[in-house]
């Protein structure tokens, strides 16, 4: 099985440079990787969290969306989407609040330092603190499970968030497993070798700190006015410059191959004055991105084709979240009906006669695919069904054996053991050796089924 590499961007602001070098950029290499299943995201419903402009997150949505198709993202190959066009997150979000420990979110740092500048201005510690907030690591912990996702490429403030949701996962597959882990534990991929920018300033590029370069927004020319307002130190034309300690050079670096970088690094060195030095920086950085930014901007002129793009990607990341997420929810007990009164009735009997009844018990295999057991009254299997692609189809078919048991017929497999079938489908098979005795015993327990009904 390939690597699952998930990771999202909240849609609260516009991508800058920093955020192309160290995180979209990477991620774009990574997905085109053979052995690489991306799952890459608009975390849209993290946005509505921190920002309460509407307009803001809608502008957002559609710029990180052209961002990363434009950057060279191919939603082919890789799963492509938008958080809140997946109920099924939301969803495991509550199934996964409901198994998380209060405590384990008192520690979140995002959390805490809100707490903490509350205390430091004498006000209540929750001031201003949402539920949103407080449960943000949750909501990722639903973004990362729902896909079962390997690795996990962050920035190192988020690497708490991953440790949270194998804490989550790990409390899920123990209350509700019996056994069988439904989650994956995610690894956190911290990236040393991807650069980290600096800013104008030359303090990390951060948008907090106002010190970006833009990445796509305003064209040529607002990259080219941010560059030219890069701190310097006051070293003349012909003074030879420090370029390892300057951080002009650093961007520089972040672009250019090892022998650009080299022969840029001579020139300061042998005196380059810093404003030819920034115009260098300029038309290198335009040399990567002027094409990105000329799909970038026919992009934003068409939000309907990424609209396009992101539904599809929605329906095929769905394809995989809603049966996962039926599972999910027949482990927690919500149930359809029938399989319901089966388990009241069988608990009724238990409770009454002390007796117990047979059970189906259906799962997920390693294969993704659904598969039911039929269970004897004392927990032995009798039977084990077949693979089948949706958990309807392995409800339907255990429904049958119930409800159609005239129509079953048995068939010996050369290896030992039996088949059952019912039309002349396989439906399951036992692998007792002695063949009679244990058709008695499923033709029992479905009798005691059929009665419960
Ligand atoms: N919290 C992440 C950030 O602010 C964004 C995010 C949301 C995310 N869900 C995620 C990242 C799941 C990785 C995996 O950077």
């Amino acid at each position: 099985m390939n690597t699952r590499v998930l990771t999202g961007i909240t849609t609260s602001g516009t991508p800058h440079l920093g955020n192309f070098a160290g995180a979209i950029w990477p991620a774009i290499l990574s997905s085109r990787q053979p052995d690489v299943d991306a799952f890459y995201f608009m975390a849209d419903y993290h946005a509505l969290i921190k920002c309460g402009d509407p307009a803001r997150v809608a502008r957002s949505r559609l710029e990180i969306a052209a961002t990363w198709l434009a950057a060279g993202l191919d939603p082919e190959r890789v799963t492509f989407y938008r958080q809140s066009d997946i109920p099924e997150i939301p969803e495991l979000s509550w199934f996964l609040t409901c198994v998380t420990a209060k405590g384990l979110m008192n520690r979140a740092h995002a959390y805490k330092a809100s707490v903490d500048q509350n205390q430091a201005q004498g006000v209540e510690p929750d001031d201003g603190v949402t539920m949103g907030l407080y449960s943000y690591p949750v909501l990722m912990a639903a973004d990362i499970l729902m896909f079962n996702a390997h690795r996990v490429p962050v920035g190192r403030d988020q690497i708490q968030h991953i440790e949270m949701a194998r804490d989550i996962a790990q409390r899920f597959n123990h209350l509700y497993g019996a056994g069988q882990d439904f989650f994956v534990l995610p690894e956190v991929a911290i990236a040393e070798d991807v650069a980290t920018l600096p800013g104008l300033d030359g303090r990390k590029m951060s948008k907090s700190y106002n010190n970006t370069i833009p990445l796509f927004e305003g064209g040529a020319q607002a990259t080219r006015a941010a560059i030219m307002r890069i701190v310097t130190d006051s070293r003349q034309p012909g003074e030879p410059k420090d370029a390892e300690n300057s951080h002009l050079f650093m961007l520089y670096k972040a672009f250019a191959t090892e022998a650009e970088s080299t022969a840029f690094r001579r020139e300061l060195e042998t005196g380059l004055g810093w404003g030819d030095a920034k115009q260098a920086l300029f038309e290198r950085l335009e040399q990567t991105l002027a094409p990105m930014r000329e799909r970038y901007e026919s992009l934003i002129a068409a939000p309907e084709r990424i609209e396009d793009i992101l539904q599809a990607g929605a329906a095929k990341a769905r394809r995989i979240a809603t049966p996962f997420m039926q599972t999910l929810r027949e482990a927690v007990g919500l149930r359809r009906l029938a399989t319901v009164s089966q388990a009241g009735t069988q608990a009724a009997r238990a409770k009454g006669k002390g007796g117990k009844a047979a059970r189906f018990v259906s799962y997920r295999d390693e294969d993704g695919k659904f598969r039911f057991r039929l269970l004897d009254a004392d927990g032995s299997q009798l039977l084990h069904s077949v693979p089948f692609d949706e958990p309807r189809a392995a409800g339907a078919a255990s429904r049958n054996l119930v409800e159609r048991q005239k129509d079953l017929a048995w068939a010996t497999v050369p290896e030992g053991g039996g088949q059952l079938l019912l039309d002349g489908n396989v439906l399951g098979f036992t692998a007792a050796t002695d063949l009679e005795p244990a058709q008695l015993r499923v033709q029992q327990a479905l009798e005691a089924l059929a009665q419960q009904d």
